[in-house]
């Protein structure tokens, strides 16, 4: 069921609404993806307003997602993004000379000989050298390239962490197939250093599998390990947890869950308390983007054609198997239609709008209430995969689909335990 939106370029339109469309023809009048539904065909079509040296398309796609512009986040990012002539308009876009590093090379990267080749360059030597005449495919291979190899952000805690191979299957870490370490990239700096960085990978694809949050990676250990070694107070980082990321540089602690990325294509809003409104992929792109600048400490940006090549290829993961249907699992489609699909809509991967957070049961407020992101509300989530496993919530706090039933979600209601069970079962088929 594509609903097709029909549009025209600007000056078509002008054109052809003064003839009151009896001067168009159907070449004048284009059919634009719809960004909800198909949003990498969307994403395709508008590869050159995002690409394109003047702002005011990405500025205009920031102020629709940023819908709650007082925020400290969203303040910051607002004050930024997409100016004529300042802000991050104007920081070097620097196209990373990355490399994988071996698990024995690890503990002294910084003597090794460095032979990465730049991401960009690598990928126009293979597609060509005009982005904008890329394929579809072309782009998300780019895309796959970037999720794996870009230094998303380094830091002192990692780089210690690396020369620390005893603790690694403790904290997380894994080698791959090739002898690799998952998620780390080598690269080379701006200033021509050596260092290395954790790529989206790190977090997102748990045993290889692209999007899966690992739940092992415990960031905040390392982190107080480091800082015990260093004899610095370190508590506050131990408290995080596996699986979970302290995300805002605030005194608050709030770490959240890494989340799995298949529901990524269904979701209108992004991060817990629904601070990114996802009008149009777009919105993805850019918060690639910023998150990047930001956790580079606004030195360099990464080439647009990074995160725009990461969100196609993000919209285009396939979800992970699931359970056959049963009859069982269709009475339990039954009990989830009557209680949850008015918050978790079918029709949009099982995700929904924000929900006031104190009309939730069992939920913890502090992400929802926070200077930094807090909108009051928690947004619903896709249901898109919840049978591969829990943790569950933002804040991991339940372990299992039976915890997130039992603790009575969303407001309190309770079960009987027929339902409660073919219910989980439907939730394990999608
Ligand atoms: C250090 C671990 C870590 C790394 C590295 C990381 N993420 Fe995440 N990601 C998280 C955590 C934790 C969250 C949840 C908190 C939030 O939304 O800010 C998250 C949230 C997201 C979301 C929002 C999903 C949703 O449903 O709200 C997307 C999309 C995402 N990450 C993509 C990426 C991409 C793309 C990269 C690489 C550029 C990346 N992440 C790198 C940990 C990480
Ligand atoms: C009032 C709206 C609402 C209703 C009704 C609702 N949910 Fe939710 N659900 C939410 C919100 C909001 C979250 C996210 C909470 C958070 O931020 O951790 C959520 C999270 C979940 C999660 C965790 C997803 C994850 O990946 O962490 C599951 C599973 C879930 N809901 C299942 C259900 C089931 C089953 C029902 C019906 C019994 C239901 N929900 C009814 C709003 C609702």
């Amino acid at each position: 069921m594509k609903t097709l939106m029909i549009y025209m370029a600007s000056a078509t339109s002008l054109f052809c609404s003064s003839l009151m469309w009896s001067g168009c023809t159907l070449d004048e009048v284009s059919e634009e993806p719809d960004p909800q539904r198909e949003p990498v065909a969307w994403m395709f079509e508008h590869t050159e307003d995002y690409l394109a040296a003047s702002p005011t398309w990405r500025r205009e796609r920031i102020e629709q997602t940023l819908w709650q512009a007082e925020l400290g986040y969203s303040s910051k990012m607002l004050d930024g993004y997409g100016l004529e002539q300042e802000g991050w308009e104007l920081l070097y876009a620097y196209d990373f000379p990355v490399q994988p590093l071996a698990a024995t090379e690890a503990p002294h990267v910084r003597t090794l000989e460095f032979e990465g080749m730049p991401l960009l360059q690598n990928a126009k030597s293979k597609f060509g050298d005009d982005p904008t005449r890329w394929t579809q495919a072309q782009w998300q291979s780019f895309g796959e390239d970037v999720f794996w190899q870009m230094p998303m952000r380094k830091d002192n805690y990692f780089e210690w962490l690396l020369g620390q191979p005893e603790l690694w299957d403790d904290l997380g870490l894994s080698v791959d197939e090739m002898g690799n370490l998952r998620g780390v990239t080598r690269y080379r700096d701006i200033r021509g250093d050596v260092q290395v960085g954790m790529s989206c990978a790190l977090c997102h694809a748990a045993d290889g599998v692209q999007g899966r949050a690992v739940e092992r990676l415990d960031l905040g250990m390392a982190r107080a390990k480091f800082r015990e070694s260093r004899g610095l107070e370190a508590d506050v980082y131990a408290q995080w947890g596996a699986g979970k990321v302290d995300v805002t540089d605030d005194d608050v602690l709030d770490p959240m869950a890494i989340p799995n990325l298949w529901g990524m294509k269904y979701q209108r809003y992004f991060n817990a308390s629904g601070v990114i409104r996802v009008e149009t992929p777009a919105s993805a792109a850019i918060r690639f983007e910023t998150q990047y600048m930001m956790n580079h400490g606004y030195e360099v940006r990464a080439p647009r054609e990074y995160t725009w090549a990461l969100a196609m290829y993000l919209y285009g993961l396939s979800e992970p198997d699931s359970e056959p249907m049963s009859d069982a699992a269709h009475r339990g489609e039954e009990v989830f239609g009557e209680r949850c699909a008015s918050c978790h809509v079918p029709e949009r991967g099982y995700s929904g709008d924000l929900v006031t957070a104190t009309a939730l049961v069992g939920l913890d407020m502090v992400a929802a209430t926070s200077l930094d992101r807090g909108t009051g509300s928690y947004r619903v989530p896709s249901l898109i995969g919840v049978g591969e496993g829990g943790p569950y919530f933002h804040d991991s706090s339940a372990k299992t689909l039976g915890d997130v039933l039992a603790g009575g979600h969303p407001m309190g209601g309770e079960l009987d335990e027929d339902d409660m069970s073919d219910l989980i079962l439907f939730l394990k088929t999608l």
